[in-house]
């Protein structure tokens, strides 16, 4: 298992526009963030909850809680999105992702606070998980999400994935897209520089 150091991953945060140009910080899940994540999702309406957990939850259930602020404990991430609201830094997005290494796929799953929707936040953080699966390797990336969910199908496709039926499960429809980035054009700066620091760690082939 890899092992993280929160001053190292601090390094990893990018700067994101919605579309009416607002920044918003894209991090790596901290401590500190526990009760303000837990609120986020009690938050969320019902039906993003729903959609985003594929079930009925009012809150993140204290195990999975832990989980998502194990930042790469089983290679698997989660990304906080936030914004300045009223002086206070306020998570308005959230994203977790998976390396699996055996396949070069990334796997993610998202969510946007309601009262964020239609902004293009989901839009500009799909496009940095692909700078950070193209930099941790990844030679595509995918998700699942419920045939019913309209939104997130749209939002795929207008993001460039191709859809495929759900090996295991009828009421969900799997979205996929290859990456073709090399180091070199990967848009966002810190994830373009760990796609050069990973390939220089690599012995080459002379070697
Ligand atoms: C799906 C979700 C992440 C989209 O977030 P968002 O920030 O509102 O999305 P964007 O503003 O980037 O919109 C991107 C595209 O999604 C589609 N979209 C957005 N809102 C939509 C709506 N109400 N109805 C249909 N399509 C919609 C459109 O194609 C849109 O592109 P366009 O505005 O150029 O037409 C958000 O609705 C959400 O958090 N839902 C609950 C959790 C969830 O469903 N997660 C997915 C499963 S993991």
């Amino acid at each position: 298992m890899s092992t993280y150091r929160l001053e190292e991953l601090k390094q990893y945060s990018d700067t994101l526009r919605t579309r009416d140009g607002e920044a918003i910080h894209v991090r790596f899940v901290e401590p500190r963030d526990i009760d303000q994540l837990q609120h986020y999702f009690r938050s969320l309406s019902t039906r993003s909850r729903y959609n985003r957990f594929f079930g009925a939850i009012s809150e993140l259930p204290k195990g999975l809680l832990n989980d998502f602020l194990l930042v790469g404990a089983r290679e698997r991430f989660t990304v906080v999105a936030t914004k300045m609201v009223d002086g206070f830094e306020t998570i308005v997005a959230e994203a977790r992702y998976a390396l699996h290494a055996e396949t070069s796929a990334l796997e993610f799953g998202l969510s946007v606070d309601d009262r964020w929707h239609g902004r293009g936040i989901a839009t500009a953080l799909i496009k940095n998980l692909e700078c950070r699966a193209a930099a941790l390797g990844a030679e595509h990336m995918f998700g699942d999400t419920l045939r019913s969910n309209e939104t997130m199908i749209s939002l795929a496709r207008t993001s460039g994935f191709a859809f495929v039926n759900h090996p295991d499960d009828w009421k969900l429809v799997q979205f996929d897209k290859e990456i073709h980035l090399a180091p070199k054009d990967i848009p966002c700066a810190s994830w373009r520089l760990a796609a050069f620091s990973r390939q220089a760690d690599r012995p080459s082939a002379s070697a």
